[in-house]
């Protein structure tokens, strides 16, 4: 089991380990975990400077200090990731689909005018990080290590350019399982999350940030989350959230096409391999909103639900689209509860991993 921690990561950036004799997890009530308060012990850092990457650190987890003039704090130079490790059912510690995450943030990062990051470090550097830390990753079905990399333009500048200097930072936090009720979503017809030409894609902060306060609004009405629609003409359904979204239609699965607008889920590409090979059509292609409100009323739609690393697949229970109001019973979703089963079984080893998607630490 600790292979990795018995040899060093194959990295191509040297590495350098502070190593930190912790008591802290003793204080922890992990059957009470308070999500995303709770850090695990190290965390990685690497600096960007001079046009290139230094070494990657291995610290414990503390605060740094950053100048007043930060150019991300300012301009916004700033991207993430979302991931975890968890227990599987034969007692391994194992990451899913890393890659794909390490990929992803390379592609923000371009988008963002930011330096690449050798996949295969981010990768194997989570590793070594989650196998540092594995007494953190929680034991219990569900329960799990939240990993969260991210990356911000770094100069003790103010101007609007490029940064010269950026740090990429890995923490890592033990979560609760995640339950996600049903979720009541609505369009939202004045505001928008992402157009043709934008940052959609991308994991960037400020994609976060401005759904925000149209969120807020929507929730005061009663609504859990937002099903954003296109900028144009708001009639495209793009994505919810932090949730890519799919639709059954007379057995036929339905969810936005990657055409820069929306980010490309790891959840959302996995359920899509999953459903083809359950045999169901899947159409990844623009999808309108009239279209499905009008499968709804004529109980044509049988599942709604979105995908992400949070909840994995979580059911829609209503859709709100300009006063109407089309309700997918929850019981009923058969396909995606079965998505939902598989793709858990998956990870956990319960099924066969036939597509090579678990990555053990
Ligand atoms: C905007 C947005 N869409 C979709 C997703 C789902 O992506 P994934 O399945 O990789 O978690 C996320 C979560 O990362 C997100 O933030």
């Amino acid at each position: 089991m600790n292979e990795v921690l018995s040899k060093e990561p194959t990295l191509s950036l040297p590495l350098t380990v502070k190593d930190i004799e912790n008591t802290r997890i003793n204080t922890v009530d992990f059957d009470n975990i308070p999500f995303g308060r709770v850090f695990s012990d190290h965390m990685m850092h690497c600096d960007y400077a001079n046009g290139k990457w230094g070494n990657i650190q291995i610290e414990p987890y503390g605060n740094f200090s950053l100048s007043p003039a930060c150019s991300a704090l300012h301009y916004g130079q700033a991207i993430f990731e979302g991931m975890k490790a968890y227990y599987t059912v034969d007692g391994e510690v194992a990451l899913f689909r890393p890659q794909l995450n390490a990929a992803r943030f390379n592609r923000s990062a371009v988008r963002m005018s930011m330096p690449e990051f050798p996949e295969n470090d981010f990768v194997e550097t989570i590793r070594y990080l989650v196998a540092k830390d594995r007494q953190w990753v929680p034991k219990d079905a569900n329960k799990s290590l939240y990993i969260r990399p991210y990356m911000f333009g770094n100069d003790a500048y103010i101007g609007v350019r490029t940064s010269e200097h950026y740090k990429i930072v890995i923490f890592t936090c033990p979560v609760g399982a995640y339950y996600s009720a049903p979720v009541t979503v609505t369009t939202a017809s004045k505001y928008v999350r992402a157009f043709n030409g934008g940052t959609g894609f991308t994991k960037c902060a400020g994609n976060y940030a401005a759904t925000l306060y149209p969120a807020k609004l929507e929730k005061e009405k009663g609504y859990d989350q937002i099903m954003w629609t296109d900028g144009l003409e708001h009639k495209y359904i793009h994505e919810i959230g932090t949730m890519n979204v799919f639709f059954i239609i007379d057995r036929v699965a339905l969810t936005a096409p990657l055409d820069g607008n929306i980010l490309p889920g790891v959840t959302r590409d996995s359920i899509i391999t999953l459903l083809k090979d359950e045999g169901i059509e899947v159409q990844e292609r623009p999808i309108t909103i009239d279209e499905v409100m009008a499968a709804g009323r004529e109980g044509r739609l049988t599942d709604a639900f979105g995908t992400g690393t949070a909840a994995s697949v979580s059911f829609i229970r209503l859709l709100h689209h300009e006063g109407e109001e089309v309700e997918v019973p929850v019981d009923g979703q058969h396909i995606a509860t079965k998505m939902k089963d598989r793709l858990n079984n998956i990870k956990t080893g319960r099924e066969e991993d036939k597509f090579g998607w678990i990555v053990k630490v």
